[in-house]
């Protein structure tokens, strides 16, 4: 299923605007040795992206070392909310450059403390207790764990999970991925993990939580051995959110039932979507979120938040990981909130989502190869196929990212079922121009391939 880009140097059209720069052939000759060499020593799995070689970043524009220049709508993979090496971020990392302190294992720390008690102060009530972790598949582990180990003390097993959703691809976080192409890979498939249709995807036709109580009977699972049910809080393969109401009711059967509610906040957090965090849309609190991605806007940082009755499942020194709380990581995390909130970057995505969501939503009316429209706020996704039909067409929707690419847009190739969908989510300090710029690219782009 998952292509990669030919490295065949080819001679595209200059360009030259404020936010993009393209000087030569894409990919560039110079850099293909480079290429060749990633694609000689890293597995196949690697090559998937569009063959930029980026030199450095900044702001909502990667450069490489070509004199070609790129707006990024990626942000890198929904990480760089507060843009690419923003100017706090760098100024946190230095400090414990020049210290130096680069690592102290799980023994205190200042700015562990510090980034622990501003991810507390950001998270509603009752959740105020932070794990920190390095990667978000690690994070999703970790609840998932913690959903067991306290189902274990209740006698209960069962997790719900949904089709469609991506939480990470260790083998935990995979096995509760929802997509085919993950499950499909499991060997011994947890007998107790279970997914529902989502109900946001747009190909699910009934929206209401009966949907839910009806499937989980038909599946023979008994309410009460349910010990959690993990989502997403938009799901990341199709930018589509829970309708509100269904959320709403998920969290009072929860309630009822004594099972936990885990959003996984990985890509939704730190204001993608136009509030702090995601499930803020529902006017709910889940029981534990974890974060990733967008909480440092750069280095790998991710956390596990919850209420203290289950974070506190595991005694001293029995729930630890060796990079946990790393102070680069910290400090670069801290940074991120910092320049987050000083700089109203959720706002901002809030209403630049407005901006993103008109611009999308004339594309997709314009063009018949665009199935569905999915988002919210700074991240939207765009199913390419034909309109009316249900099957995605990735093969169209990898040549349009890779002809955005050319021209000088920034995006990572498509994702979702069959590999059919287009995210588009800039960072989170994305202006007007900027943004209207980059949808002018995309219409480009999609009047070029489908004719
Ligand atoms: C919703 C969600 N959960 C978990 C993950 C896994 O995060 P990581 O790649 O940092 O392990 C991702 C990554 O794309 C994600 O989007």
């Amino acid at each position: 299923m998952g292509k990669s880009y030919p490295l065949i140097p080819k001679k595209v059209p200059h360009i030259e605007t404020k936010y993009r720069r393209i000087k030569t052939e894409i990919p560039v000759p110079e850099s293909i040795p480079i290429l060749e060499k990633l694609r000689t020593y890293e597995p196949l799995s690697m090559s998937g992206q569009p063959p930029v070689v980026w030199d450095h970043a900044k702001g909502v524009q990667v450069y490489d070392k070509y004199g070609n220049k790129w707006l990024d709508f990626s942000s890198g993979v929904l990480v760089t909310n507060a843009g690419h090496s923003a100017p706090l971020v760098l100024s946190e990392i230095k400090k414990y450059l020049e210290k130096p302190l680069l690592h102290n294992y799980c023994f205190p720390s200042e700015i562990r403390a510090a980034l622990v008690e501003k991810i507390a102060s950001v998270s509603p009530e009752p959740l105020k207790k932070v794990f920190l972790l390095t990667t978000g598949a690690e994070a999703v582990e970790c609840a998932f764990k913690l959903a067991r180990t306290y189902g274990k003390k209740t006698n209960k097993k069962v997790v719900i999970s949904y089709e469609g959703s991506f939480h990470g691809r260790t083998l935990g976080a995979q096995m509760l991925g929802g997509l085919p192409g993950l499950k499909g890979w499991i060997i011994h498939p947890d007998p107790d993990v279970y997914y529902l249709p989502f109900p946001g995807e747009p190909r699910c036709k009934d929206k209401s939580f009966d949907f839910f109580e009806r499937h989980i009977k038909e599946l023979g699972i008994e309410p009460e051995n349910v010990c959690a049910v993990i989502s997403e809080t938009y799901q990341g393969v199709s930018g589509a959110l829970m309708p509100v109401e269904y959320a709403q009711q998920l969290r009072k059967w929860c309630d009822k039932n004594g099972a936990l509610l885990i959003f996984d906040e990985i890509q939704a957090g730190f204001g993608r979507t136009g509030k702090m965090f995601g499930f803020q849309h529902y006017g709910i609190v889940p029981d534990i979120f974890c974060l990733g991605k967008g909480i440092s806007s750069s280095l790998p940082v991710s956390a596990v938040v919850g209420k203290k009755e289950y974070m506190d499942l595991y005694e001293p020194g029995t729930m630890t990981s060796t990079h946990t709380g790393n102070p680069l990581c910290c400090a670069a995390a801290l940074g991120s909130i910092n320049a987050i909130e000083k700089y109203n970057l959720v706002e901002n995505a809030a209403k630049m989502g407005d901006v993103l969501e008109e611009e999308l939503t004339e594309i997709y009316k314009k063009f018949d190869c665009i199935q569905f429209l999915c988002g919210k706020g700074l991240v939207w996704g765009l199913q390419i196929g034909k309109k009316g039909t249900e099957r995605p067409d990735p093969d169209t929707a990898f040549e349009i990212v890779g002809r955005c690419v050319e021209k000088g847009l920034l995006l990572f190739a498509p994702v979702g079922l069959g590999g059919g969908t287009i995210k588009i989510n800039p960072p989170l300090i994305i202006q007007e121009d900027a943004l209207r710029e980059g949808c002018s690219v995309i219409r480009e782009a999609i009047e070029e391939i489908t004719g």
